[in-house]
């Protein structure tokens, strides 16, 4: 069959033997633990020097976008609970190319993920262990190439060997492990709120939008405005794949999961409004715009050393969970393109006695510490939006077809409003992607345009469709 026309089959959603357990708290729970990141503790400070204090407009517009890109994305998952996330229901409803083309963009997505939250970490590392007496710069300069200031990040570096040593190890987030971070990680931001609070300025919001509401491209190759601001503090809100994967444990899939993802959405787009809003009353954007550590920074200045260091602790703790998770996502992606055929066979193989992806964890790692040894937290976060929107656009097409196509077969949830709120995710996703700066938008092509030769040139001879007699 030409590859055009091959399509992965379905899985039915397996009647489980796992307990039905959880219900919408747990999953809101779930849903904000993985949700919150280097994103509001780090890249908040580039997004206020985007937009201005209108970037808690750019969290709203941002939230709703991914709110609605989340519920689609649950009506596939629980349709097809197969490990592969937006690349199989791709490939199971628009065919292999456009599936290989998706998994090409996640692949670009996950490990810049994992290199942006290593530098956001590294931002609160440093500053923490320059409070112990250590001082380990975020950045060390040395050199250019090209107009582009090359510098190394050793922090980030190792933040991301000894996550993937984890892995190689088979450690897995344990659910009481994940509870508590996500108490600590909000119970930060509140003493955050709540320190930052007394001190706020009204007059500190005039103008509201001083890069105006658009997205403005600049000399240094940067973008500017609310809408910029959206779509580099998309960022912020992705990782609520983890509520949908937690499906088939749920009561009332039907009922919980839309609560859980809306909940767990709306819950941290407020806190981040909130923590915006607070962080912009307290102190004039431009003094945290550039920070490694903008929350600690603000908390710092405000006379509250002691305070600081907790918040920077909990980002030093709480904030390594993030990249396990999406390194692990990084991981399962490869070992399901690779039995599908797509990429090598012998990238899926597990090791013998350790049970995990040796190879492709320790490949994996080596590139997102290059990319984060090199870029800056603005660059590689944009980039990763820029092939997470691109997934969501693919998610959403998928969940239309699949309801015109196959309009009988199960689906544990179905996206409310489904012919309103895909739409809308895309419209939202495009524009959100058109609002990326120059530069990332050519990076992110260049990428793709390497991997439909890939693609013609190896996995539509050797993909098991293509190979099955
Ligand atoms: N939303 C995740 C973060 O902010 C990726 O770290």
């Amino acid at each position: 069959m030409a590859f055009w026309n091959r399509r992965k089959p379905i899985e039915a959603p397996a009647h489980a033997e796992l307990k039905r357990t959880l219900s919408w708290p747990h999953l809101v729970a779930l849903g904000v633990g993985a949700i919150v990141g280097a994103g509001i503790y780090a890249l908040i400070g580039q997004g206020a020097g985007m937009a201005g204090p209108g970037v808690i407009v750019s969290f709203a517009i941002a939230g709703s976008v991914c709110a609605c890109a989340a519920l689609c994305y649950a009506e596939l998952a629980t349709m097809m609970p197969a490990s592969g996330s937006a690349y199989t229901y791709t490939y199971s409803s628009l065919g292999e190319f456009a599936g290989w083309m998706v998994g090409w963009a996640l692949i670009l997505e996950y490990s810049v993920v994992v290199s942006a939250v290593a530098v956001g970490w590294s931002g609160y590392a440093s500053g923490l262990l320059t409070g112990w007496g250590l001082d380990i710069p975020q950045m060390l300069p040395f050199g250019e190439l090209g107009g582009h200031a090359l510098h190394f990040n050793p922090l980030a570096v190792f933040i991301i060997f000894a996550v993937a040593g984890l892995l190689i190890l088979g450690t897995r987030e344990s659910a009481w492990i994940n509870s508590a971070l996500v108490v600590l990680k909000i119970a930060a931001l509140l003493l955050f709120l709540a320190i930052a609070l007394p001190a706020f300025d009204i007059s500190r919001f005039t103008p509201f939008a001083p890069f105006g509401w658009g997205s403005t491209p600049t000399e240094t190759g940067t973008n500017i405005g609310v809408m910029a601001g959206a779509a580099v503090m998309f960022f912020a809100f992705y990782g609520f794949d983890a509520v949908s994967t937690a499906a088939e444990e749920t009561k009332n899939p039907g009922r919980d999961l839309a609560i859980g993802i809306v909940g767990s959405m709306l819950i941290c787009t407020l806190l981040y409004m909130a923590v915006g809003a607070a962080a912009i009353g307290a102190m004039d954007f431009r003094a945290f715009a550039a920070s490694g550590e903008p929350i600690a920074l603000i908390v710092r200045a405000l006379g509250q050393p002691e305070a600081a260091a907790i918040i920077g602790g909990v980002a030093s703790i709480a904030i390594p969970t993030v990249i396990l998770a999406f390194l692990y996502g990084q991981t399962r992606i490869f070992y399901v393109m690779a039995r599908d055929g797509l990429l090598p066979r012998s990238w899926s193989r597990v090791h013998s006695k350790l049970g995990t992806p040796v190879f492709i964890t320790l490949f994996t790692a080596v590139v997102c510490s290059a990319l984060a040894g090199l870029l800056t937290l603005g660059e590689i976060a944009s980039l990763a939006n820029a092939g997470t929107l691109a997934a969501f656009i693919a998610v959403a097409v998928a969940v239309m077809v699949l309801r015109r196509r196959e309009p009988g077969l199960e689906r544990p949830f179905r996206t409310p409003l489904a012919w309103l709120l895909a739409p809308l995710a895309i419209v939202g996703c495009v524009y959100l992607f058109s609002s990326l700066n120059t530069g990332t938008i050519q990076r992110f092509f260049i990428w793709m345009a390497i991997g439909a030769p890939v693609y013609l040139l190896w996995g539509a001879h050797k993909s098991a469709l293509a190979t099955k007699r």
